[in-house]
């Protein structure tokens, strides 16, 4: 199976210049998302991650069903003012537009070892202040999962020395 063939390309979108890469074609294969999972548990295990963490809202789509296979916890990193609890913080720069990301205060223990997984990595920004969120709680970031790399963006660049795997490049 190429993965590939089941992520759209829409010119244009949202913004005029910008070929959004739509997974959602993925998601609704039932074995194109199963495969895409397995390849990415495979890899948190390998990591030994004890906690999966995914950024708002395509995170949750990536990262639940890798907790769940793994039969580890699952923290939401969600846009400021979701989260119920006392949280933390961190703004950032998206391809186009700014945000702000936070995550419980409780949402991991000092020393855990934790993989992030998001659909996307494009200009490296969110997966930037994810690691940062968790690295404030005193996380170990052990690796970052994404279906889709966009390579012009360098995204990688943001995150030297972190550990990547994408399952899928353009
Ligand atoms: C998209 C995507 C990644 C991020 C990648 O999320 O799901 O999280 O942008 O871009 P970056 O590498 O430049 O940060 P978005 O913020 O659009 O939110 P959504 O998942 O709620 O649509
Ligand atoms: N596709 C999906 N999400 C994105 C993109 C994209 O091309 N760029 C930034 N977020």
């Amino acid at each position: 199976m190429n993965l590939k063939d089941y992520i759209a390309s829409i010119p244009n979108y949202p913004q005029e210049g910008v070929i959004f890469r739509d997974i959602s074609p993925l998601m609704g294969d039932g074995a194109a998302y199963q495969e895409a999972t397995n390849q990415i548990v495979k890899y948190a295990k390998e990591r030994g991650a004890e906690m999966v963490v995914g950024p708002e809202a395509r995170g949750f789509i990536i990262g639940c069903p890798v907790a769940y296979e793994l039969g580890i916890g699952f923290a939401p990193a969600r846009k400021k003012g979701k989260l119920p609890r006392e949280t933390i913080e961190v703004d950032y720069g998206l391809e186009y537009g700014k945000a702000t990301l936070t995550l419980h205060k409780d949402a991991i223990k000092p020393g855990q070892k934790v993989i992030i997984c998001d659909d996307l990595l494009a200009t490296g920004g969110t997966i930037a202040a994810t690691i940062e969120l968790v690295e404030q709680l005193g996380g170990e970031v052990v690796g970052c999962a994404f279906l889709v790399e966009l390579n012009e963006l360098n995204g990688r660049e943001k995150i030297k020395g972190y550990d990547i795997l994408a399952l899928m490049d353009f």
